[in-house]
């Protein structure tokens, strides 16, 4: 098998860059080693930037997200028994859409296979070769056949876990930069009205809480909880008191319960790992840097990624250069490091650390004091959050 651009994984990086691959009349394959009702279902976070929304709505994938997403023009910030609102819209003139990451990828398999675009699922064994080379290729197993695939360029949109930046060369090089978070996110799905019409986000001294949505009928609830926790340890009840605990104010506003169909634990890290390009294999999306979800940018910031590599494939097969390429690491890493600082910004503002002193915890609380009673600091917040630079 030969194409021009292999990608490696169908997550939102993978498969968006194939979308606008072809729409640019370049062609890819995307290997992806999970089935496609397993990507389709896997439940991930769902806050999409206005640039995000503009993408997919250009690239014409975007009309269920137009349709089904939230449109939000506001978010809540919650500390000490009240609640402040940060108007996205009036202080930056843009939005967001809450449409679950599951969704969007549903909207790009349907545009990939309406236009025979090769999409490979339940590959295993997946290696890359000769990515130092300008005929690199991967080797995998699909449908019990040992399978090759050579193409002019790998992009590894495989995640975190995934066997792309692995295979980057030069791995004493590299340079990895990581934090790991003494806390996770206890998620859970609940059957029932939104509570709120506005994500709430809550620091207490028990912990941070997050209020957000999914449908008119179906709620996404987070609470900061032990990573090594289990979701077993925690009955209905005891995630009810410990929501209503955390999120219940002197102003009478009160969380909606319902049934709750599904709970889960994940954990919290800050990872960087550069370059993004060695030779002919670029990474992109969780494949080179994962946020704590507390800013709501790993899915805008993979979007961004791939904007850029389909910038400089376009440019590449057009032109003949390969600047923008070479420029893409340097390029996306700018993007990337705003977004760590204003993911670690918002996660150090609203969890409770174990370890932190008396003073710190004041200190943290003087700062959302600050913001809330600061146009110029509330723009800032809601500058990074909308994604508007
Ligand atoms: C979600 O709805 O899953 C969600 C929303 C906002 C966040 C993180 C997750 O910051």
């Amino acid at each position: 098998m030969r194409t021009q651009v292999a990608i490696i994984g169908a997550g939102p990086a993978g498969l968006l860059l194939s979308h606008l691959l072809h729409l640019q009349g370049i062609e890819s394959v995307v290997l992806e080693s999970r089935s496609r009702a397993e990507i389709e279902s896997t439940i991930r976070a769902g806050v999409l930037e206005q640039g995000t929304m503009d993408i997919l709505t250009e690239t014409g994938v975007g009309e269920r997200m137009r349709s089904e997403g939230a449109l939000h023009h506001g978010i809540e910030l919650a500390f000490d028994g009240a609640r402040h609102r940060i108007d996205l819209t009036e202080l930056t003139g843009k939005a967001i859409t809450v449409y679950p990451q599951h969704e969007v990828i549903k909207d790009l398999v349907a545009a990939r296979l309406a236009a025979q675009g090769e999409l490979l699922f339940e590959v295993s064994g997946v290696a890359l070769h000769g990515v130092e080379t300008s005929q690199p290729s991967v080797t995998f197993l699909h449908g019990g056949a040992e399978c090759k695939l050579e193409a002019d360029f790998i992009i590894g949109c495989d995640g975190y876990h995934g066997v792309s930046r692995p295979a980057m060369p030069g791995q004493g090089l590299r340079k990895d930069f990581q934090r790991i978070y003494p806390f996770g996110w206890f998620g859970i799905l609940v059957e029932s009205a939104p509570s709120s019409d506005e994500l709430i986000y809550a620091r207490h001294d028990r912990g941070f809480a997050l209020v957000s949505t999914r449908s008119p009928t179906v709620q996404r609830l987070y609470f900061q909880c032990d990573p090594s926790d289990h979701t077993d340890n925690w009955s209905d009840d005891r995630i009810w008191a410990e929501l209503h605990a955390r999120l219940e104010n002197r102003d009478g506003w009160k969380l909606k319960e319902g049934r709750i169909f599904q709970k889960n634990i994940i954990g919290m890290r800050s990872f960087v790992s550069t370059p993004m390009q060695a030779g002919r294999l670029f990474l992109a999306g969780d494949a080179a840097h994962i946020v704590p979800p507390t800013g709501a940018k790993g899915l805008n910031l993979a979007v961004s990624d791939v904007r850029l590599l389909a910038r400089g494939l376009d440019q590449f097969y057009r032109q003949g250069s390969e600047e923008h390429l070479n420029g893409y690491s340097d390029e996306a890493l700018k993007r990337i490091w705003r977004a760590e600082y204003f993911s670690w910004t918002m996660t150090r503002l609203l969890h409770t650390f174990a370890d932190a002193t008396p003073f710190e915890r004041e200190m943290q609380r003087a700062e959302l004091e600050n913001i809330v009673s600061s146009r110029a600091l509330a723009t800032s917040l809601a500058e990074n959050y909308v994604g508007a630079f």
